[in-house]
């Protein structure tokens, strides 16, 4: 078999499938049959057992990304804290993998929260977000022991406060803070700029002025300090200037009112490969850039590693090339001098990223994963939308009806916004392992598409 890692013996017929190495599982690669594989697992056949549209993901990929992160740091800072960013991809399995691989959780809702906590996963291990957390968020939160909320606003400082006296509890805290560093990424998910709805501003005086409130409030313990740039991020110097940023403010705050936080959360964002021929920054280089940059940053206000605990909220980093979407090809439509559409049971519904982001992805028939990729096509859904597209003119095998189609990298933010639109069925999501097959979030049925209509 040949594995998708270059391999110097691969013959040409399989070079189309060796191509796509940059951006598909780990574990994947071309069958005796000719047939894709993930995890020692044959995808036409799994498609042909679970049904499509099906979410697949490489158990082993998703391990080994969090344990780069994981050793990565241990290398570089060893006093930190990985917190998988659970809105990239979250199930009970999902939480159950990062506390077996030692990683913390951060989560975004009550939701998210409800789900760690079915997964048995410990509270005090996950780290609160959101620009709005509703009076019962915080009170569930609060209620369950979460070890970090990351607050967004004056209005929450003081609900949390109030929330912890009543209850006789210290909350830990991290401030959110607004760096005004525009990352070089799509606009919609740019989160680190002066127009955004995130964070307290620095030139404005808030964070200055939220942290005197934190510190005021007895039932409140200010940890430190938060900012998140943005997502899909390749440029990595994005990083260092907000490292510089956020110590202009520690230094300013140091002089003003004797504050120095003891920890730094520098969020998530680091971009993965969709396309071959990307060249997405290594989790290696993303962790000592930041190491560097905070250890030269530190060593100007005469503090070492000891002095701050430095978390980091990766997502996409983890999920998205581990994840793949089966789909089956039932229609096709050539359009004379015009495109060719290949239609398949999903879309939109499955995968909002390309209407939403322009996102682009690699797609092969896993049929005939060893043979060229000539047919320039565009994957289409099946929802009732001219913008119900999933690739947009990408190279796979000529395809025949009955095909599976494999969708490259969905594993990041698929499953997680997917929607009932015209009442599709949310898709399956399995994990493949040493040949295995697991179900960690079964198919919606119609029945459950009617569980909340109680009209
Ligand atoms: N921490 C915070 C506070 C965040 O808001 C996010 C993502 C992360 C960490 C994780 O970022 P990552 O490592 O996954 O880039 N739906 C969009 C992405 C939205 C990201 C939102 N925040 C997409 O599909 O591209």
């Amino acid at each position: 078999m040949a594995h998708l890692d270059h391999d110097p013996d691969a013959r040409p017929d399989q070079r189309s499938l060796v191509d796509l190495a940059s951006v598909a599982p780990m574990t994947a690669q071309l069958n005796t049959a000719g047939h894709m594989e993930v995890g020692g697992v044959d995808l036409v056949e799994l498609a042909y057992q679970h049904g499509t549209a099906l979410y697949v993901m490489d158990e082993a990929h998703l391990r080994h990304c969090l344990q780069s992160y994981r050793s990565e740091l241990t290398a570089n800072w060893p006093n930190s804290v990985v917190a998988y960013a659970s809105k990239a991809f979250i199930c009970k399995a999902m939480c159950k993998l990062v506390a077996e691989e030692g990683g913390w959780l951060e989560i975004n809702s009550g939701g998210e929260l409800a789900i760690a906590l079915a997964a048995g996963f410990d509270a005090s291990q996950t780290v609160m977000h959101g620009n709005n957390k509703t009076e019962r968020e915080l009170a569930e939160a609060i209620g369950a022991g979460v070890g970090r909320i990351v607050v967004d606003c004056f209005e929450e400082l003081e609900r949390i406060q109030q929330i912890a006296a009543e209850r006789g509890l210290i909350q830990k805290i991290q401030l959110r803070i607004k760096p005004g560093v525009v990352a070089e990424t799509h606009s919609h998910i740019i989160t680190g700029a002066e127009d955004s709805k995130f964070g307290f501003g620095i030139n404005d005086g808030w964070a200055e002025q939220a942290v005197q409130i934190a510190l005021q409030s007895p039932n409140l313990e200010l940890c430190g300090l938060h900012c998140h740039i943005g997502s899909q991020i390749f440029a990595l110097d994005c990083y260092e200037q907000a490292v510089e940023v956020l110590f202009r403010l520690i230094g300013n705050l140091r002089k003003k009112i004797g504050y120095l936080p003891s920890e730094l959360n520098l969020g998530g964002g680091v971009g993965i490969a969709y396309l071959v021929g990307q060249q997405a920054p290594e989790i290696a280089g993303f962790v000592k850039t930041v190491t560097g940059a905070i250890a030269r940053q530190a060593a100007r206000l005469g503090l070492t590693q000891t002095d701050i605990r430095l978390f980091i909220e990766p997502g996409r980093s983890i999920v998205a090339n581990a994840g793949v979407t089966l789909y089956t090809v039932g229609a096709i439509k050539e359009l004379t001098g015009i495109r060719t559409f290949v239609a398949v049971d999903g879309g939109m519904s499955d995968n909002i990223r390309t209407c939403l982001y322009d996102a682009r992805y690699e797609c092969l028939i896993a049929d005939r994963a060893g043979e060229p990729r000539d047919a320039l096509v565009t994957v289409a859904g099946k929802h009732c939308e001219s913008g119900d597209v999933v690739a947009i003119d990408s190279s796979i095998q000529s395809p025949e009806v009955g095909d599976t189609l494999v969708v490259l990298a969905t594993g990041a933010y698929n499953q997680s916004m997917a929607s009932n639109y015209n009442k599709q069925p949310r898709p399956a999501v399995v994990w493949l392992v040493d040949g295995k097959v697991r179900e960690v979030i079964r198919r919606e049925e119609y029945a459950d598409l009617l569980s909340c209509d109680v009209g």
